[in-house]
């Protein structure tokens, strides 16, 4: 147990790296904090329109829940770990992004971050999911709906590839997160307000 307990505390320092922030500090762009959505994350640091900027975001906050993932899946056998810690250790890095210790607990939505930790949990539930995210995004080029469809349908995608287990309950409480944390974009979509891809934005709204 104490083990468990560390692996998840190193996850969530890891999930912790807001990557949106670093990567636009390192490139010498504003802080995406301070525009458009206001949310650090891939998708708004597009819309500063430095695309190299927003992949690099992307491969950073998706690599944050993928390479944790891996690591106690390597590790399970020698600990005696369980698909609880692993599924804790996801859940953890997912909560860090979110919630980062590193940035006063001001983080994103932690789509990129749950995607990694999906595919390293298992790629056909990853890549379903992901799947399901440029469909819609493709049709409507809105991300952030993209996001939410996607994200009520990796428990479901999760149910039909395996039994129902630890790992159910980790990918629950994430999407349902995640989904909560688009509480703003949800109102946009409503009132038809939302940013679609490729847009881009000023000042924070
Ligand atoms: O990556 C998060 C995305 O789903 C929404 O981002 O900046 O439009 O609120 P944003």
């Amino acid at each position: 147990i104490a083990t468990s307990l560390l692996a998840v505390a190193v996850a969530y320092a890891i999930g912790s790296l807001s990557f949106a922030v670093i990567v636009s500090r390192f490139m010498g762009l504003d802080d995406p904090r301070s525009y458009g959505s206001g949310n650090p994350g891939a998708t708004n640091v597009l819309r500063s329109g430095n695309k190299v900027a927003a992949l690099l975001t992307l491969a950073f906050d998706a690599l944050k829940g993928y390479v944790p993932v891996v690591l106690a899946m390597l590790l399970a056998p020698r600990f005696g770990w369980g698909e609880l810690t692993i599924g804790l250790v996801g859940l953890a890095a997912f909560i860090g992004h979110l919630w980062p210790v590193f940035f006063r607990f001001q983080g994103g939505k932690g789509v990129a971050t749950a995607a990694g930790v999906l595919m390293a949990l298992n790629p056909w539930l990853g890549l379903a999911t992901l799947g399901t995210w440029v469909i819609v995004a493709v049709f409507t080029r809105y991300s952030s709906l993209a996001a939410i469809v996607s994200a009520a349908f990796a428990p479901f995608y999760q149910m039909l590839i395996w039994e129902v287990s630890p790992l159910l309950l980790a990918i629950t409480v994430m999407s349902l997160l995640l989904i909560w944390r688009h509480g703003a974009n949800i109102r946009k979509l409503m009132n038809g307000t939302e940013s679609r891809l490729g847009q881009k934005a000023s000042a924070a709204t």
